[in-house]
Parts: C-alpha cells; structure tokens; sequence
C-alpha cells in the first residue's frame, strides 16, 4: 500500500507525547515519521514539559520532527538553539495552529499573513545548514491568498518538506479540507508537498494519491488516533492492547495520584471512536479511581486485566 509514498504521525498537543509514540513505533508501525507536539517559549525559556518530552533518550530509535511554534526570527532562534543543544537536526515550523491566542499573538497560522516574519526566519534556517527544516501549514488565516503570497519565501527555502493542511486558521477544524486550494497551492510550490487533514482509511490515502500522484506522502493524525493499527501488519486488539500497556505503564510510573494518571489514560482512549461504542467510552471518562479505569477497560483488551500500577 506505501509504494514509495511516505507517511507521517501528525503532532496533536495532549495525545501524541513521547510515550505514545514510541507505543505507537514499537506496536504497530508503519509511519515513517513522528511529528512532536509543538515546542514553545514561556517567559522568553522553551518549556520545561516540551523539553522533557524531546529528551533524545526518551525518543530513541523513533523518527522523530520536533516541531517548533513562533512568532518571529528571535523566538525561532532561541527554540532551534534549545533543540539542536539536544542534538536534534530534524525542526518543523508551526504555521497551522488555530488556537486564537497563538493567532493573536503572531503564531501558527497567525504568521501567514507576516512575509516580513517569515522571510526572517528563512534567513535564520540558513544559518543553520545542519537542520532538515520543514513547515506545516494552513492555506492562510483569513484567505488562501495568504499561502498564496508566501510560496516565493518558501519556493526558496531549503526545506525537506511543506506539509499543507487544506483549511484557513479561522476555520479551525470546520469544513472540508479544500483538495481545490492545496491543487493550486502545490503547482506553484517546489517543495515536496504532503497532505494532511480527514485521512481516515487505506481507500482515502489510495483515492487522494490517485488524485496527486506527485505528492511526496500524507500526514495522518486523528485517523491514526482512532485506529492505530491502520498502517499495521498486526491485529487491532494486538496492537492496542501493547499500546495501551505501555501508555498504562509510564503513566502511574511517572504522574502522581489517580486523577493525573486517569487524565492521561482518558485522552488515550478519546479519539478511539473506531472500536468504541458511546456506553464504553462513558464508563471510562465516569471511572474516577484507577481500579474502576481497570475494570472499564478490561473487556477492551488482549488480556483480561491491565498491569498493576
Ligand atoms: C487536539 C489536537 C492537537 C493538535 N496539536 C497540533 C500541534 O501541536 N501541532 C500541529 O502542527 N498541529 C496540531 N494539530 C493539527 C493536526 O496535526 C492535524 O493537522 C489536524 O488534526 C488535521 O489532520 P487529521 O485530520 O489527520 O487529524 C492538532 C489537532 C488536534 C485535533
């Protein structure tokens, strides 16, 4: 089914931290990179929490973007600097987040309508011809004119990829993505171009290839959220059952008291709606102690019972 076309784990904030992809690397596979959930400054610092979750050890063996959120030249540097004391030469650039307050303050989609800023930073990754840099991108906030008027910036950019995601930052995740836009997006551009947004099946990735045959790949978040083993050899019992072992595991090794650990467990089940009916999913947000959360989801599983915390 892959034939030469890459595959990338898109990066959603909450869901998909180091723990989970590694679960998802090691049990069920087929995605040839990971895209971290956005890294940004606060208080003019990159965040500790982010840090953490990029710690190389953490991530080992998984292929990794670390993807980065800014609003100008300055805050790029600082956070490429963070990363790449790491030892990371793999950074995408956030221009998609929707998220009014990183809007307004410049960031995400809110800096396709900032060439000046943009352009800056391009010259900032060239000063560092050690990275692979890539960006994702919405069509624009407001119009696709936006993303439009950026591709001379970008046509000169050294970039590994551009990843669009066919919507405008206002409208968050309503509507169809707009195959129509990212068609006259991609003829212009002459970067790589992958697809992302409502890839939820083998047959959508197979009928959009047929479609554009000279994309480079596609990224998937929420459908692999929902079916992890999509891209899998393995059965989906096999590969949650291994997943959800693993995310189980780190969570009461690493968060304190039943209410984080039940936070996190929540947030791995939340996209499952593939496997889920309405009456599980409830029994697993309503249990509020971890031996309720094990009882709920013990019929979910390969194996009767989870591991002890
Ligand atoms: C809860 C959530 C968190 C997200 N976090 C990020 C993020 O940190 N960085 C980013 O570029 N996109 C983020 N996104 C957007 C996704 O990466 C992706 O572009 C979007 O969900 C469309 O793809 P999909 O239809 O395959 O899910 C997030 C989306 C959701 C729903």
């Amino acid at each position: 089914m892959k034939d030469g076309l890459y595959i990338a784990f898109a990066p959603l904030q909450g869901y998909t931290d180091s723990t989970y992809r590694r679960a998802h690397a090691e049990c069920a596979g087929g995605v040839d990179e990971y895209f971290t959930p956005f890294l940004r400054l606060e208080g003019g610092v990159p965040r500790g929490k982010d840090l953490r979750d990029i710690d190389p050890d953490r991530n080992a063996g998984v292929p990794t973007a670390v993807q980065l959120i800014s609003r100008d030249r300055d805050e790029f540097a600082r956070l490429c600097d963070a990363v790449q004391a790491l030892g990371w030469q793999r950074v995408d650039l956030n221009l998609g987040c929707p998220f009014p307050m990183q809007v307004r303050a410049g960031r995400g989609s809110g800096l396709l309508a900032r060439p000046d800023r943009l352009a800056a930073i391009a010259d900032e990754m060239r000063r560092r011809p050690d990275v692979g840099f890539s960006i994702k991108m919405r069509l624009g906030q407001d119009s696709a004119d936006e993303g439009i008027a950026l591709l001379q910036i970008i046509n000169d950019m050294r970039l590994v990829q551009l990843t669009l995601h066919p919507r405008l930052g206002r409208q968050q995740y309503k509507g169809a993505p707009d195959r129509e836009a990212f068609r006259r997006f991609a003829e212009r551009c002459r970067q790589p171009m992958v697809y992302n947004g409502d890839l939820l099946t083998l047959q959508d990735i197979s009928d959009l290839r047929r479609q554009m045959p000279a994309l480079k790949g596609v990224m998937l978040g929420r459908g692999l959220l929902a079916q992890p083993w999509l891209l899998s050899d393995r059965q989906p019992l096999e590969v949650l059952s291994d997943m959800h072992e693993r995310v189980y595991r780190h969570a009461t090794a690493t968060l304190c008291g039943d209410c984080q650990v039940l936070g996190r467990l929540h947030a791995f089940w939340e996209y499952h709606t593939a496997l889920l009916d309405r009456r599980q999913l409830k029994a697993i947000r309503k249990a509020t102690t971890l031996a309720r959360y094990r009882e709920a989801v013990a019929p979910l599983l390969r194996r009767q019972g989870v591991a002890e915390g």
